[in-house]
Parts: C-alpha cells; sequence; structure tokens
C-alpha cells in the first residue's frame, strides 16, 4: 500500500458495507458538496485538472470523457458502472466491490448526476456473489441514509442505481459488447466507428461507462481536490493504481502504489519476491494482451505511458510474475486457450485466429511442431492483429509474438527435442501461472 502521501482506499474502521465507517473517512462529502450547489462544469473542470485517467484499460482521460457526455446535444443519457472484471490476472475491481462498496456507490451517483442519466447500472460480474451482497447492502444504507433514492437530503434530485448481472465473458467487458448486452443482444463487441459511447452507448443514447476503480477515484478527487490527488504519480499519469499481483510471488495480492513505481517494487518489497529461491523469468505487466518484460526490466516505471514507450502496456493492471521453472511455451499456450475460448466468434479473423493460434501453440508444447509451424505462427499474428472489432484478436496475437521474440530459444527446444524439455505445461496450469 502507498505509504505517506494522497491515496484511493482509506482502512475502514468497520464492516465494508457500514455507512458510519465510510462516513468517518470522509464518505459523501463530495456528494454531499455537489449537491449543495457545485454545477457539473465544475466536476468536470476538477477531473480535468486531476489528469485521472481511466483504469480499465485503455487510460482514456476521465474529464474529457464526461465533458463529452455534458455537452451531448441528444438530452437522453445514461450511465453504467463497468464492473465486468473478467481478465486472467485481474482482480481489483473484485477487492473494490467487496472492501469499498460505498466510495464506488459514490463515485457512480456523481457520474449519474453529472450524465444527467435517465437511468443508471452497475454492470457486475456473474461471479461476484459477495461483492454483490456488499454492494446491495451498501446501496440499502445509502438509501435508509437519503443518499440515494427519491429526493435525495431533500434537493429534489432523484437517483436510482441499479444492478445488472454480467454475462460471464471476457468480451463482455468491452464497453459496447456491454452494452449490446444489456439491450438483451449477445455480448458481442460494435463495429466501430462510432469508437465511443459517449456518441452512441445504450439505446443508442450518450452513455457514460467507467470502471469501478475510475470511479472510486472521483469521490476521493472531489472532497481533497484535484492539486491533492496529483501529488503522485506522474505528470501525465498521476495518482494510484491497484495493481493485481499474481503468479509466482510469495505474498499475491491487491497493492496500491502510486503511478510510475518501478515493476520491482511491486515484486520484491510488496510481493516478497519469487518464493522458492527462483528468479524472475519474465513478467507480464498488463495481463496477456500486452507484451512481457524480463528480469532486466524491472526498473520500469508502471504507468501507461512508459510502458508503451517499451513496447507493452499497463492495461488494467494485472501483474502476472513467471519464474525461471517455467516453460513458456507452456505459460503461452494457456493464455493461448484462453484467447480461443473467449472469442466471441463475431469476427471471422479473431473465430479462426484465436483457434489456429491455440492448435499450433499445442503442437509445439506437445513436441509435434516442426520450424515451419513457427513461420506459420508469425505469419498468422502479422496477418490477425489489428482485426476485429476489438482487441482481443489482437492480444492474442501479441502474446505469442512476444513470447517468440523472447524466449525463441525454448520454442526451438521443443521442436528439436520433440518434447517439453520442462515437462510443465499441467504444472504451470495447476499452479494457476
Ligand atoms: C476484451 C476487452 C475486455 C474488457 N473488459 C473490461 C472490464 O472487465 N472492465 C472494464 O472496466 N473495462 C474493460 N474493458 C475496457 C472497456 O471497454 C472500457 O474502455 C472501460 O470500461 C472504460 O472505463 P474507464 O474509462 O474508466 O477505463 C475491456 C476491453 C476489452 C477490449
Amino acid at each position: 500500500m502507498t505509504a505517506a502521501g494522497p491515496r484511493l482506499l482509506e482502512k475502514l474502521d468497520g464492516q465494508p458495507w457500514d455507512i458510519e465507517a465510510y462516513i468517518r473517512t470522509g464518505g459523501y462529502e463530495a456528494w454531499k458538496k455537489y449537491l449543495a450547489g457545485m454545477s457539473r462544469e465544475d466536476v468536470v473542470n476538477e477531473l480535468k485538472k486531476s489528469g485521472l485517467r481511466g483504469r480499465g484499460g485503455a487510460g482514456f482521460p476521465t474529464g474529457i470523457k464526461w465533458d463529452k457526455i455534458i455537452h451531448h446535444r441528444t438530452p437522453e443519457h445514461y450511465f453504467v458502472c463497468n464492473a465486468g472484471e473478467h481478465e486472467p490476472g485481474t482482480f481489483k475491481d473484485r477487492y473494490l466491490l467487496k472492501h469499498h462498496p460505498h466510495q464506488l456507490l459514490e463515485g457512480c451517483l456523481i457520474a449519474a448526476h453529472t450524465a444527467q442519466a435517465k437511468a443508471s447500472f452497475i454492470y457486475i460480474n456473474h461471479d461476484y456473489n459477495e461483492e454483490r451482497k456488499h454492494l446491495e447492502q451498501a446501496m440499502a444504507q445509502a438509501k435508509a441514509k437519503g443518499l440515494m433514492g427519491k429526493n435525495i437530503l431533500g434537493t429534489g434530485v432523484d437517483l436510482e442505481i441499479e444492478l445488472f448481472t454480467g454475462m460471464g465473458s471476457y468480451v463482455a467487458g468491452e464497453e459496447t459488447a456491454m452494452l449490446e448486452s444489456m439491450q438483451g443482444r449477445p455480448a458481442m463487441p460494435r463495429q466501430k466507428p462510432p469508437f465511443y459511447p459517449t456518441d452512441f452507448g445504450l439505446y443508442g443514447k450518450p452513455t457514460l461507462v467507467n470502471n469501478v476503480e475510475t470511479l472510486c477515484n472521483i469521490p476521493r478527487i472531489l472532497h481533497m481536490g484535484a492539486s491533492w490527488f496529483t501529488q503522485v504519480g506522474t505528470e501525465k499519469c498521476p495518482g494510484t493504481m491497484l495493481f493485481s499481483l499474481s503468479g509466482a510471488v510469495t505474498k499475491p495480492g491487491v497493492y496500491e502504489l502510486p503511478m510510475g513505481t518501478p515493476l520491482r517494487t511491486l515484486i520484491e518489497e510488496c510481493g516478497g519476491g519469487v518464493p522458492g529461491g527462483r528468479k524472475v523469468k519474465a513478467v507480464f505487466p498488463g495481463g496477456p494482451s500486452f507484451s512481457m518484460v524480463t528480469d532486466d526490466q524491472l526498473d520500469l516505471p508502471m504507468e501507461f505511458d512508459a510502458l508503451k514507450k517499451a513496447g507493452t502496456g499497463l492495461g488494467s493492471a494485472g501483474v502476472i510474475v513467471v519464474d525461471d521453472a517455467t516453460c513458456m511455451v507452456a505459460q503461452t499456450l494457456k493464455f493461448s486457450n484462453f484467447f480461443k475460448t473467449e472469442s466471441c466468434g463475431q469476427c471471422p479473423p479473431c473465430r479462426m485466429g484465436t483457434n489456429n493460434l491455440a492448435t499450433l501453440m499445442t503442437k509445439i508444447e506437445n513436441g509435434e511442431g516442426t520450424q515451419k509451424d513457427l513461420d506459420s505462427l508469425l505469419q498468422l499474428c502479422g496477418f490477425v492483429k489489428g482485426t476485429g472489432y476489438c482487441t482481443l484478436v489482437t492480444g492474442a496475437a501479441v502474446l505469442v509474438q512476444s513470447s517468440l521474440k523472447l524466449f525463441r530459444h525454448e520454442f526451438d527446444e521443443h521442436i528439436a527435442r520433440k518434447r517439453c524439455p520442462y515437462n510443465s505445461q499441467m504444472a504451470a496450469v495447476a499452479a494457476g501461472h
């Protein structure tokens, strides 16, 4: 967790859904301040000043997104909090839903009110049962205190937030697929353009979509001020980030650190390093859709722009550590299978590409591959990258390209020896790496 300075999360003295515990840490102050006389423009300007960027994966500036919605000429608007979280190695939204439901709720109330939403929703992962219960309890308490529902705090403002159970797929977290599924259609991404739900969202109307963590930042920024928020992080990526740390570390978990903190600090100081005296072989700094980095890159600052410059990405900060006992072909195959299973099948290059990538990877891992298969893998990656209505297939290709670039010798060894030299596919899968 962060030491001194601004942070997203305050320790709560009570149950996570206990409204009094949240209020003791300054909870609902921002919402009250807003209702007492802040304008929507004031809120958007404060967000712009804060430089907050979306925590759902793309890092889009939140103030700019909110500005678009308040100035849209179509009057009917919607708001959706994206709590679909389904990427391997990402579990920070789950943590927030479970331990800080009021903070999310306050962020949602502020967002929905700013968007002047006709209806507002939290789209929640279908497996998050305990988290959902905490949220429901928090909502009941907020209603009882007059902070949501009808005539909020006597101001005449009416605002309800509904829970919508997610479709239980990775693609359903992509915002346009999520909106499609909320309209009762298959959870498949829409063709772009139009690029943004702020232009064409739920029922084709302007819709504000934000990630759970993004929304949890809003009450803190409005209550403490943008200049408080920018005290940590970097100039272009201010604030803190919640890192989901998993894989080969002694203490996996969710850690809040200033944006730009070196990857090494996260792994060694927070995660307690690699267990069993083993070494870091590779790290996925932003989940399986972005290129891996190796142990000589552990001083990379963990923020959107620095990672992009290094040829990878932060995504939603699902950091997966791989140790030197792991077969990288098996590790890559595991994620290739994930992409194959999760492709919604709508776009032919994704449907066929993810399937063929997984088939070739299986062949190589089983010792049945040839050098020609490696050429085919690379060719296929080049062919499918950038195609599709969402970035799933690009992620699947980047994964294989990155593995081949960094660990080509392991692929060659599987082919030369006609078997997995680690004999570790099942071990890696069982360990959940
Ligand atoms: C395949 C795929 C899955 C995604 N899953 C999620 C998700 O589970 N939660 C989320 O907030 N964003 C997810 N996103 C990103 C959303 O499309 C969108 O950018 C985000 O919800 C916007 O919120 P933000 O601006 O607050 O980051 C996903 C994107 C893709 C391409």
